[in-house]
């Protein structure tokens, strides 16, 4: 049986750890070819460290475990031109993307550090991050007259400001997270003439590595109201990986073919609270 995604390239920026990985061998399971992107080094405004070269290395090799290939690079989402690079080369060796995930993403709600550079800095890595991989993928996507998909990875602090409090780190975050439902929707009818769909997941907590780390949990312990406003109304404090792959998986299939422009939440029922 052919796999559901076979002869597909797919760009997932953030790609070396959590859920990003997730996404690239989930997809590559589901018959893709995959460009893993990520930026394997800190940012000075993030307390818990970003992923490695290592990381990076590990979903290739998981990959190619699929029986797929990948080009895997090291590179900041906030350079536009460095980004345009990586995709350029993963086009070269693979084929036109007919498949984006931007997942590359930073939490740095824990404060500590220059207000106007926390801001600066997520408002740069989620949003401006996810124009620029969509800016850097949707020519070759159009110029291949084959369709796709583009999934923005947002979070249920895109469509809620629970939990605000006037600092950056958390100010930002839902700033950009709401920021990409906009540019969703207008890329949605940019792109929807060439049959691209644009859509975003909105996810609830999940246990990576930007949740599991040791500062955040200490900051999540010392700011129980918060903590508190932030549940869900089934009976889990978290989902999993696995299920923001399949709801991607959803989107960018032919099971998702007439959604454009929606705002997907897999949240545990967060939205309904
Ligand atoms: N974990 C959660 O609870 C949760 C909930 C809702 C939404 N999200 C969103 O899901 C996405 C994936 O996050 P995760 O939970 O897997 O966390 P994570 O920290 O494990 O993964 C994020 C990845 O993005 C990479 N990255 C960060 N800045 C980058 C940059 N400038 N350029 C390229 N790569 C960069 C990191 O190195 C890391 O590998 C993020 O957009 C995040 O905001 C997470």
């Amino acid at each position: 049986m052919t796999a559901v995604l076979e002869g597909s390239v797919a760009l997932v920026t953030g790609g070396a750890r959590g859920q990003g990985r997730a996404h690239a061998v989930r997809l590559a399971s589901d018959g893709a070819d995959v460009i893993a992107l990520d930026i394997c080094a800190d940012i000075p405004t993030v307390a818990y460290p970003l992923a490695t070269d290592a990381d990076l290395a590990e979903t290739a090799r998981l990959v190619e475990a699929q029986g797929r290939r990948v080009v895997a690079r090291k590179v900041d989402v906030r350079d536009r031109a460095a980004l345009q690079a990586a995709v350029d080369e993963g086009v070269a060796a693979l084929g036109p993307v007919r498949i984006v995930v931007a997942n590359a993403g930073i939490a740095p709600i824990m404060g500590g550090f220059d207000e106007d550079d926390t801001f600066a800095d997520v408002i740069g890595v989620n949003l401006v991050g996810a124009w620029n991989t969509v800016k850097a993928a949707a020519p070759s996507m159009i110029e291949a007259g084959r369709g796709g998909s583009i999934v923005l990875i947002s979070s249920t602090q895109g469509l809620k400001g629970t939990g605000g409090d006037g600092t950056a780190g958390i100010t930002g975050y839902a700033t950009s997270k709401h920021g990409l439902v906009g540019l969703m929707r207008s890329f949605a009818h940019w792109l929807a003439p060439y049959s691209i769909r644009v859509n975003t997941v909105h996810p609830t907590g999940v246990p990576t590595p930007m949740i599991t780390n040791d500062v955040m949990q200490a900051h999540l312990r010392s700011t129980p109201a918060t903590s508190d406003r932030q549940g869900n109304l089934l009976p889990v404090p978290m989902v999993e990986c696995q299920d923001i792959s399949d709801a991607v998986v959803y989107l960018v299939s032919d099971s998702g073919r007439y959604l454009t422009g929606v705002t997907l939440p897999v949240d545990a029922g967060f939205h309904a609270r």
